[in-house]
């Protein structure tokens, strides 16, 4: 659950003769961080309210308590996060009707508010988000005042530009907005959320009577892929518009295959996968569908590798945000203390950062962990803290928002305390278009730097061999890939390689600028149990041992490069902790590859010799439809599929490293 930025109040710590716990609904206690009822206990509490039991045993708690808790305890009704100094920050009355529900996740209403008021940048003075039913389906709609001096000429435009851009996860970006006079308020001056929900929705949703760009003036083309998507997504009731972005209207990964067969068949053309990434919105897919139609799938595929050549990489990567802390006057000396360090980590729920996590936890002189932007407490993030010590401290968050999705307060505290940071975190998705990676890969990686600029904490980011593409050459040293070499390659590789590119150039700008010790992790395929569900290399060898047969590789070049995640946790965390820091104004790579390495035409002959059977050698389509017979991601199939579908080769460059395993 977010916190409201209108609402979050320091309130300093318990006094004496209390004990503050924060707890779920559950009543079990939340980790560090995490926003729970605030529950105290002690012997100042009261027995319960005077003559009203029912009352009383709902706020006052005996022996149903948390385990750290044994004497009575009475749940307060209010939320708030615990800081790391022990410290809380008020967030808002759980009753509070800010905050909702909406298909399962809690969403607090009043930061999205906020968040329109901030990203419009003086355009809207005044917002408030309602949760509206329709049909079987709930979605969220803006209200929005504008200000008088700065109004937009095409208010309803305006708010479908602006609201899919909102820094926020997609499922906290409305469905709609509309544009109000004024926001209703109470006799009490509250903003009255009665109110706003009776109003009715404008029977052409999203938009302002001034607005054209209204569903009856889809195109033709718009209007049949609008009747696609609605079978895609089923009856969400949220309205479709030109505007409308796929995965804001309920969409997503696996809706797209539906939407990719549907599209198939109404309009008799193939769409990449990666192109329906790109291009999520009703009228950007129309456009594709349109241009593809009398295209060739070649064309298709040749628009796809370019959709990243519009990018400016020069202002991408630009640190002059960072002038700020060019001035050394300015900086604060870090004196780290080795023998008892605090080291902060992203990524700690997915498959390396609970192998980097465990590693650390193992190191006496690592007396913190802090894992920061962790997104959902129920998936991953429970398994992590089952198998963890406490030396471990979550932080809710996400790597796509501002501070990473800390409270301002939180995260100052814990970056002005952090000796060692490792940015392991990233959208891992070779799908999705640079513009989607944008936020969580490169976006993180500049939240970090701003955090961490200051004080010259030792970073270390995780990027990926994956990069060496760009470096031009079969063989990549362990340093950094100008601009220079990488500008005529970037269009040919995916979004994910180009916002680890960026991102490694960024660091490379913010270490020149601010003197910040940076070090570069090139992990090749990471091998090992609990790999990514979404990992091709890693389905490519698994279901070929399944099947005892391998893909046909002829237009495959290079060297398949694995290595254990255990050693590449070890790697580095080795460099990061136990070895001489880096040094100030200084950023170094190091590939953490070549454990393995086999050239990939023996792929096969090596699998034969691992397994001790004979293997077949199938077309790549003859392969993932057996594939996905015994169980193949479709995902994985239809990357497989597109990357067959192109003319030139795939290339596995070699990477040299300085490991040895
Ligand atoms: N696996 C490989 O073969 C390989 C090779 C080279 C480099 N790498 C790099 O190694 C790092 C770890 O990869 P992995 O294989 O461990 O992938 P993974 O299992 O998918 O883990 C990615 C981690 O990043 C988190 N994450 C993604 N988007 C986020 C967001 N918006 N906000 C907060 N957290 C977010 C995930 O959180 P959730 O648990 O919430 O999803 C997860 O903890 C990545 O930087 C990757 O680029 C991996």
């Amino acid at each position: 659950m977010a916190a409201s930025s209108e609402t979050r109040i320091p309130i300093g710590r318990a006094l004496p003769g209390y004990h503050v716990h924060l707890v779920d609904d559950d009543m079990q206690p939340v980790p560090l961080g995490w926003p729970g009822q605030i529950l105290v206990s002690g012997a100042a509490v009261a027995a319960g309210y005077l003559n009203n039991e029912s009352l009383t045993r709902e706020k006052f708690i005996i022996n149903r308590s948390p385990s750290s808790l044994t004497s009575r305890g009475y749940l307060t009704g209010d939320m708030a996060r615990m800081l790391t100094d022990g410290s809380l920050v008020y967030i808002g009355r759980i009753e509070s009707d800010s905050q909702i529900k909406l298909r399962g996740i809690r969403i607090e209403l009043n930061d999205i508010a906020a968040s329109i008021i901030k990203t419009s940048d003086g355009v809207v003075a005044n917002a408030a988000v309602v949760v509206r039913d329709a049909e079987q389906n709930s979605f969220l709609v803006a209200y929005v005042v504008f200000s008088a001096n700065k109004a937009p000429s095409d208010p309803a435009q305006y708010l479908e530009q602006l609201l899919p851009e909102l820094p926020l996860p997609v499922y906290m970006r409305p469905a709609q907005g509309i544009p109000l006079d004024r926001l209703p308020m109470s006799a009490s001056g509250k903003l009255d959320r009665k109110a706003l929900s009776a109003l009715e929705l404008p029977s052409n949703p999203i938009h302002t009577p001034a607005s054209k760009s209204t569903v009856d003036s889809l195109s033709q083309t718009e209007h049949r892929l609008k009747g696609v998507w609605d079978e895609a997504l089923g009856h969400t009731g949220i309205p479709i518009t030109k505007r409308s972005n796929f995965f804001a209207t309920g969409g997503n990964s696996l809706l797209l295959l539906k939407v990719q067969a549907g599209i198939l068949q109404e309009f008799g053309q193939r769409i990449a996968l990666t192109e329906l990434f790109r291009a999520s919105t009703l009228a950007s897919l129309a456009t594709t569908i349109e241009s593809s139609i009398g295209t060739t799938a070649e064309d298709m595929t040749d628009q796809v590798a370019s959709s990243s050549s519009s990018i400016n990489w020069l202002v991408e990567t630009d640190a002059g945000d960072l002038s700020e802390w060019t001035k050394p006057q300015q900086m604060a000396i870090l004196t780290r203390n080795t023998a008892s360090l605090t080291v902060v980590v992203s990524g700690a729920t997915g498959f390396l950062g609970r192998a980097i996590v465990n590693q650390l936890q193992e190191l006496g002189n690592v007396s913190q962990i802090h894992c920061v932007a962790v997104r959902n407490l129920e998936s991953d993030a429970a398994r992590l803290l089952e198998q963890s010590t406490d030396k471990v401290v979550l932080h809710a968050g996400d790597l796509s928002l501002p501070f990473l999705g800390m409270l301002e307060e939180e995260a100052r505290l814990l970056f002005s305390e952090a000796d060692v940071i490792i940015h392991n975190g990233a959208d891992v998705s070779f799908m999705k278009p640079y513009e989607s990676l944008r936020a969580p890969n490169l976006g993180s990686t500049k939240e970090f730097v701003r955090l961490v600029a200051p004080r010259q904490v030792p970073f270390h980011f995780v990027s990926t061999a994956g990069v060496g593409l760009l470096a031009g050459k079969d063989v990549v040293e362990e340093c950094t890939i100008s601009s220079t070499d990488a500008a005529s390659s970037l269009s040919q590789v995916d979004g994910y390689i180009a916002s680890k590119w960026a991102s490694e150039t960024y660091l490379e700008n913010a270490t020149h600028r601010t003197g910040l010790p940076v070090q570069i992790y090139r992990p090749s395929s990471i091998t090992g149990d609990g790999a990514p569900a979404l990992d091709i290399l890693h389905n490519v060898l698994q279901f070929s041992r399944q099947m005892r047969a391998v893909p046909e590789m002829t237009r495959w070049r290079g060297h398949l490069d694995l290595v254990d995640v255990h050693l590449v946790a070890r790697g580095l965390v080795h460099r990061a902790i136990i070895a001489e820091p880096v040094e100030e104004s200084r950023i170094t790579v190091l590939h953490l590859s070549g454990e393995q390495v086999i050239p990939v035409e023996d792929a096969k002959q090596y699998l034969e010799k691992e397994t001790g059977y004979r293997f077949r050698i199938l077309s790549i389509e003859g392969w993932v439809v057996e594939a996905e017979r015994l169980g193949l991601h479709p995902l994985v199939g239809a990357y497989l599929r597109t990357i067959a579908s192109r003319e030139e080769p795939i290339y596995f460059p070699r990477l040299q490293t300085s490991m040895k395993w």
